[in-house]
């Protein structure tokens, strides 16, 4: 028999830095909960089909230029353009699982800022156009070195590839880290399997929480 939803669905957020195995790890589990019969729907960010994702593709593809605090507003408007259906989806029983989200949104344009910024443009300016999105209730981290992702290939070809920039990125997330109480960190560099077992693990656990009614549902940035 198929499980009926009865309470909310979870919210399981992949992040980390480019290379570091998100979006396998997130069609695996797509796969794996689905196999389940667990309702889930997997949504990736930026959602390049959306109008202001196509702006994002171009600008990250480096067919147009943009100025960085305006790229990272259209980051958070591709979110919070989708955000009423992120509540609806959850509040209808629907696990979602996010490849990347608004820490991606912070720790990439932080990355780029001086600080202590003399106008206030600092990681709370880049919090701010995220306010009011729904929170996730995991987040798992991948944890790889700049070093190891440059290693696996591909790597470049978009405007933020470069290991420099790629560790001043990591830096800011680990400011996020310390502020979000659930965020898990796991070893990007393990095989894909052993990975995904564990990831099976975490988001059973929050699956059944929010099922439960154990975790009311929580607003960027509480
Ligand atoms: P990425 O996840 O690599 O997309 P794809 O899987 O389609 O290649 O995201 C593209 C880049 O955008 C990546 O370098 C991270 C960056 N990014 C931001 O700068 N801000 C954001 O809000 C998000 C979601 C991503
Ligand atoms: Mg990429």
């Amino acid at each position: 028999s198929v499980p009926v939803a009865e309470g909310r669905g979870a919210f399981i957020l992949f992040e980390g830095l480019d290379r570091c195995g998100k979006s396998t790890q997130c069609q695996c589990l797509l796969e794996h909960l689905t196999a389940q019969q667990v309702p889930v729907q997997k949504l990736s960010f930026p959602d390049r089909q959306q109008e202001t994702g196509k702006l994002i593709a171009d600008f990250l593809q480096r067919k147009i230029q943009l100025d960085p605090l305006a790229v990272h507003l259209l980051f958070a408007a591709n979110r919070q353009n989708v955000r009423q259906q992120m509540v609806d989806s959850l509040a209808a029983g629907v696990t979602l699982i996010v490849d990347r989200y608004a820490y991606s949104g912070v720790a990439f344009t932080a990355a780029q800022l001086e600080a202590p910024h003399p106008r206030g443009l600092d990681l709370d300016w880049c919090k701010t156009p995220d306010t009011g999105l729904p929170a996730p209730d995991v987040v798992i981290f991948l944890r790889l070195s700049p070093q190891d992702a440059a290693a696996r290939g591909q790597y470049g070809a978009e405007a933020y590839e470069k290991i420099d920039f790629q560790e001043k990125v990591q830096e800011q997330f680990d400011k996020l880290r310390d502020t979000s109480p659930n965020w898990v960190e796991l070893d990007a560099l393990l095989e894909q399997d052993s990975i995904a077992q564990q990831v099976s693990t975490i988001a059973a656990e929050a699956i059944q929480d929010c099922r439960q009614g154990k975790r009311p549902m929580q607003y960027l940035w509480s």
